[in-house]
């Protein structure tokens, strides 16, 4: 891991493998506090570490994330759900990129957990347990996104035929034509059933650095 990945400072690195040239947030990004950017920095850093052995035992990834994650919570936690959104765009984005490899990526997106996190909270909460063994059930059933407590499960019908959800499906196999991820054979049919996503393929194209 390059220290300036996890320092945050706007870096584009081709030193990640399964990542070439990304992006990370510019700083200082306000109150983005250490603990709110392990949110996005260290689940890239763990998955970073661990992607070799995934792929070889053809594991699974799953990121915890929260409700936030969707939508924030301004006047409360405003910075932390900026972290869970960059961090459950990590997920889809590490979701397309993988599944190649056999690798299956779940984020999940819980309500209150009855943990040290909210023991100011009065909110009704779920118990960590029932959380964790809904987890393991929704992984067990493929479920790629985990909606594990009482608040959050009446959403996960909702997703699944969200317009941002189809939009993840299309845009999950975009990619730069000259991309070896673009194979004829696996890319053509689906770019056919979407004029949106072949313009998109063509932009993408047109933008890759010339140099890299
Ligand atoms: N509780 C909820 O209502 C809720 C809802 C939705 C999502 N989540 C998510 O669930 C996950 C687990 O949270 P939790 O509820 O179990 O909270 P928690 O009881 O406060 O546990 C958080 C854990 O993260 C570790 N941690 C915090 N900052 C870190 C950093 N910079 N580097 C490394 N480790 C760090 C803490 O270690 P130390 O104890 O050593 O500080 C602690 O073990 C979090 O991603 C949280 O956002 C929680």
């Amino acid at each position: 891991m390059r220290p300036e990945l996890l320092d945050g400072q706007g870096v584009v690195s081709d030193s990640f493998p399964f990542w070439p040239g990304l992006w990370v947030l510019p700083r200082p990004l306000p109150g983005i506090t250490e603990k709110n950017r392990s949110n996005l920095f260290g689940t890239f850093a763990v998955t970073q570490a661990l992607l070799p052995a995934l792929t070889r035992t053809r594991g699974a990834i799953v990121d915890i994330l929260s409700v936030n994650a969707l939508a924030p919570l301004p006047f409360i936690i405003p910075a932390y759900s900026v972290s869970k959104a960059a961090a459950f765009s990590l997920t889809q984005s590490l979701r397309a990129r993988v599944a190649g490899q056999g690798v299956r990526v779940h984020a999940v997106l819980p309500g209150p957990v009855d943990t040290d996190m909210t023991r100011g909270s009065d909110v009704p909460k779920a118990s960590p347990e029932s959380v964790a063994l809904a987890i393991f059930d929704a992984v067990d059933n493929g479920e790629e996104e985990v909606f594990p407590d009482p608040v959050s499960a009446p959403m996960a019908a909702h997703w699944r035929d969200s317009a941002a959800k189809v939009l993840e499906r299309q845009l999950a196999h975009v990619a730069p034509v000259s991309s070896p991820v673009n194979r004829e054979a696996d890319v053509r049919p689906m770019l056919a059933g979407s004029a949106d996503a072949s313009r998109l393929a063509s932009a993408a194209d047109s933008a890759v650095p010339q140099d890299r």
